[in-house]
């Protein structure tokens, strides 16, 4: 049962599809006050209660014992005294052991803060604007609540078949030699590759829908290389429109007035990669559908696949405040410096990039309506990608196009999936991928996953091993690091064997996890799950915070600890440890509920089964490229079961929309 209720003038998010009525009586599942900031809802929490959810944040699956703050920023540090990512998923779920679990998800654009236990242990508090849309959502039990809460927001999107194989990324692949390399260096040794992605170095400048003619100087001829190879090219675009005379989408944007305006009507002027910037004002409609049209031309080139970056949107610096900066400065030429002004003069400086104060000087015009930046600042990513998805829908309609973002806010989920940013080459990132990937399902990001091997800082071998082992189960599988570090394509590392392993490990279970996800977002359901949801009675499983349900069948428990050759692994029911170095050195045991040592060589994935459950496992030619080779594969059976056991499959051409068809889903029966 969902409960709605609306404080003030709320502003249209898109979260939510399904309407409901809205509630008058007092909600009984938190306090509410009504301050001077805004709404505020408070309750206790009991020792053994657990609260999940709130999407992309740092910290465990359970929430608690932190402050985590919805307000979109561009920082690369993902340490545990974050406060805010790219990202706001105001969705958590209350697990009770004695009272009614329930879920509250805040629909408020502006920033949200959620004291989760952190200023009193016992107390959970939400502060939120005046004008918001609060809903309670009660269930039978987690997973139901879960699934309500997707209802009302919408199904998830659902990317192209191929964008569930591996992907190669990396800032730094600078022209079209760098990609074939990277394309060869795979094929040579026999690993499967999908995509490989083109970050900021391919455009003009830094300049959005341009492509350097030096660098590319065939930019379709090389798409259509690449697709003969089964290799997909996905570009970067950014948030950020290069101010240039001369340059189309800038003197357009003017023109048509579709820029973002300060206090007095000016297009707002930031700097971000390319230097000086406006933003697209991708709030208001028109606007939002030229941006998205500008993709066309990419599409027409052979592209169909795209990432939007620094949507927060990030700013390094605004013109206007860097002035200011640059006056107070100077003022302090000449003048005794002693540490006080050593120091403000460094956070001056500092404090340029992504300011508050900057995020409160520029407006967008919804659609007649003039609204300050920061009461919408979380929705910008999302309408940026809303601009995208839309124009995709006139320019394709049949087909699917790879979208993902790195700003999201619920209801973004419709159009795109996220990438989880700027992560680092630590062990403790790979842990925390884990943890984050339940939480951004609960919220309906399904097309999702983190940057294989750590985004800044350089990889050591051992960790690109364990963080490749959890990725094969994530839906978006790819490896991307930042410029500077060490180069993490994995045949860079000496057990090139063991990556090729790992990765064909992730094509052969590919038909399991594709009709895993196609379940989890024609069904509103979760694809990864914390232990609780699928064990709501066993206390433990609601303590594990490294483990995690992935589909119907496996209970995912990686290796995340550097010089690690097993892990510990709480099993809520008996499960069927399955141990796998490659396709062919497979073993599968049979191990009793309870806790147990399992080893885990370097180069050796271990995941489990559930009793009563099966999965495809595809075989694969030893040649096998891409998804591409992957038509009419056959398939041998994982399964756990004392007699026969069901699964059913989901099967389709991975590209074309129509996804519901009855015939698309088989029910296959497996003697246990
Ligand atoms: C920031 C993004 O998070 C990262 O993935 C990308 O490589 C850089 N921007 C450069 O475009």
């Amino acid at each position: 049962m969902i409960y709605k209720y609306v404080f003030g003038k709320p502003i249209e998010t898109g979260a939510f599809v399904m309407e409901i009525q809205k509630n008058e009586q007092e909600p009984k599942w938190m306090r509410l006050t009504k301050t001077e900031a805004g709404i505020l809802l408070s309750c206790h929490m009991d020792e053994s209660d657990v609260v999940y959810g709130l999407g992309e944040q740092v910290r465990g699956m359970n929430k608690r014992g932190f402050t985590y703050v919805s307000d979109a920023l561009d920082d690369p540090d993902h340490t545990e005294d974050r406060h805010s990512l790219y990202g706001s998923h105001n969705f958590l779920i209350l697990n009770r052991q004695e009272q009614p679990s329930f879920g509250v998800f805040v629909d408020d654009p502006g920033r949200v803060a959620f004291d989760v236990g952190e200023t009193k242990l016992d107390q959970m508090a939400i502060s939120a604007g005046s004008d918001c849309v609060i809903y309670f959502i009660e269930g039978e039990s987690l997973k139901d609540i879960a699934k309500q809460f997707r209802k009302l927001i919408g199904r998830s999107y659902i990317a192209p078949k191929w964008a569930f194989g591996y992907q190669q990324s990396r800032w730094g692949y600078v022209n079209e030699q760098d990609v074939r390399e990277v394309v060869s260096g795979h094929r040579e040794r026999g690993i499967p590759l999908d995509a490989v992605y083109l970050d900021i170095d391919y455009m003009e400048n830094y300049k959005d829908f341009t492509v350097d003619p030096e660098k590319f100087p065939d930019f379709a001829g090389l798409a259509c290389e690449m697709k003969d190879q089964g290799i997909h090219l996905v570009p970067i675009i950014d948030a950020g429109v290069k101010i240039e005379e001369g340059y189309s989408i800038y003197e357009e944007g003017v023109e048509k007035g579709y820029f973002c305006k300060d206090e007095d009507g000016k297009e707002f002027v930031g700097a971000v990669w390319p230097g000086k910037v406006h933003f697209p004002d991708v709030l208001n409609a028109k606007a939002r559908e030229w941006f998205g049209g500008k993709y066309r031309w990419l599409m027409e080139q052979g592209i169909d696949g795209f990432w939007n970056d620094m949507n927060e949107p990030a700013i390094f610096y605004s013109e206007k405040r860097m002035q200011e900066a640059m006056e107070e400065v100077l003022s302090m030429k000449g003048k005794n410096m002693d540490l006080h002004a050593f120091f403000h003069m460094k956070d001056i400086m500092l404090g340029l990039t992504n300011s508050p104060e900057d995020y409160k000087s520029f407006y967008h015009d919804m659609d007649g309506v003039r609204v300050r930046h920061d009461r919408v600042h979380n929705i910008y990513g999302y309408n940026m990608t809303k601009a995208a998805a839309e124009a995709f829908e006139k320019i394709s309609p049949n087909q699917r196009t790879l979208l993902f973002s790195r700003s999201s806010y619920i209801g973004m989920h419709r159009y795109g999936g996220i990438w989880t940013g700027d992560n680092r080459s630590w062990w403790s990132h790979l842990l925390l991928s884990i943890q984050q990937m339940p939480a951004l399902n609960m919220c309906g990001i399904l097309y999702t996953g983190s940057d294989l091997g750590g985004f800044g800082s350089d990889a050591t071998e051992d960790l690109m091993m364990r963080w490749m082992q959890f990725g094969v189960f994530t839906p978006l599988m790819r490896n991307h690091a930042t410029l500077g570090t060490r180069r993490q394509e994995v045949y860079q590392f000496e057990n090139q064997e063991g990556f090729r392993n790992i990765i064909r490990i992730r094509y052969g279970l590919l038909p399991y996890l594709y009709s895993e996800y196609m379940k989890a977002a024609l069904c509103d359901e979760m694809y990864f799950r914390p232990l609780a949801f699928d064990y709501p009675k066993d206390a433990h499983a609601a303590k594990v915070e490294d483990q995690v349900m992935v589909g119907e069948s496996i209970m995912a428990a990686p290796v995340y600890t550097q010089n690690a050759t097993g892990r510990y692994v709480y099993l809520p029911e008996d499960m069927l440890l399955v141990r796998m170095k490659s396709l062919k050195e497979k073993t599968c045991k049979r191990l009793e509920k309870g806790h147990h040592y399992v080893d885990a060589a370097l180069d050796e994935m271990i995941f489990f089964v559930k009793k009563g459950h099966a999965l495809p496992l595809a075989v694969l030619d030893n040649n096998l490229k891409s998804t591409a080779d992957m038509k009419d594969v056959s398939y041998e059976w994982i399964c756990f079961g004392d007699g026969p056991v069901e699964y059913v499959f989901y099967e389709d051409d991975g590209i074309s929309k129509n996804y519901t068809p009855q015939e698309k889903w088989k029910k296959v029966t497996i003697e246990g």
